[in-house]
């Protein structure tokens, strides 16, 4: 185990120990006074489902900045669009470029992203959509957000396993030089934690794997959960 990654139980690295994550730094609402949602007007879930000849979900796919998340989501899309599957991708950058540029890595910052993300899923899967969802998303308790926000039987947890020293020779971004520079604060795997998940429903190693056969891995797991109505 790297010195910068840390298991749920060790969230002490670089000398510094991390508080236990017990704050929620944007509180939970429930639904405010005066808000009268009309979901139970709308076409229901079922409706489109049948439309599009699928069952929504989502496939949550965490790991550290440059373990291939997007790359191999861009290519489930496709492999499960050439399926007929009708799939979308919300990813970490692409979201932040848009709708959670207003938001931060700290650790308020990245909850945010999360849950907003994850009710942007929870929207997109009840519509009939398989949402893949490529986030850094670090820790348990934000994962553990999202299962919750988007409910258990819908997410699908994917850890794309990719060891910190790959992740870093590979800089793709150059953000790992940076963060070594301190010129990035707070950079997941160098100095803010990611805690790997301890029983995703699927992993992914790539270290030493084709991009093509990462792809047809998670394709063939992928497949048989998302059943047809
Ligand atoms: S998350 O932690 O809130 O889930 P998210 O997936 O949205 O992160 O964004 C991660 C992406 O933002 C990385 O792939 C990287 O390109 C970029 N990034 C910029 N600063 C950081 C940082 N401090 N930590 C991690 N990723 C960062």
């Amino acid at each position: 185990m790297p010195a910068n990654i840390c298991t749920p139980l060790d969230i002490k690295f670089q000398n510094t120990t991390f508080a236990a994550r017990k704050t929620v730094p944007f509180r939970r609402m429930s639904t405010p006074a005066n808000i009268h949602p009309v979901f139970e007007r709308m076409l229901r879930r079922e409706d489109k489902e049948a439309l599009l000849g699928q069952l929504g979900g989502v496939v949550w796919m965490t790991g550290l900045s440059g373990s291939g998340k997007s790359t191999i989501a861009i290519g489930l899309e496709r492999a499960l669009h050439a399926q007929g599957r009708y799939a979308v991708i919300l990813d970490g950058d692409n979201v932040r470029s848009g709708i959670n540029n207003n938001l931060d890595f700290s650790e308020a910052g990245r909850t945010e992203n999360i849950r907003r993300i994850a009710e942007v899923a929870k929207l997109f899967a009840s519509n009939g959509a398989v949402v893949i969802c490529s986030f850094v998303s670090p820790t348990i308790a934000i994962r553990e957000q999202a299962r919750a926000i988007i409910g258990a039987g819908d997410f699908i947890e994917v850890f794309v396993d990719t060891p910190l020293e790959v992740c870093e020779a590979r800089d793709v971004k150059g953000l790992y030089a940076k963060a070594r520079r301190g010129e990035v604060k707070d950079f997941t795997g160098i100095s803010a934690p990611f805690e790997a998940p301890p029983s995703p429903a699927i992993r992914i190693a790539t270290a030493d794997s084709k991009i093509e056969d990462s792809v047809q891995e998670l394709t063939d797991q992928i497949l048989p959960r998302l059943k047809r109505p």
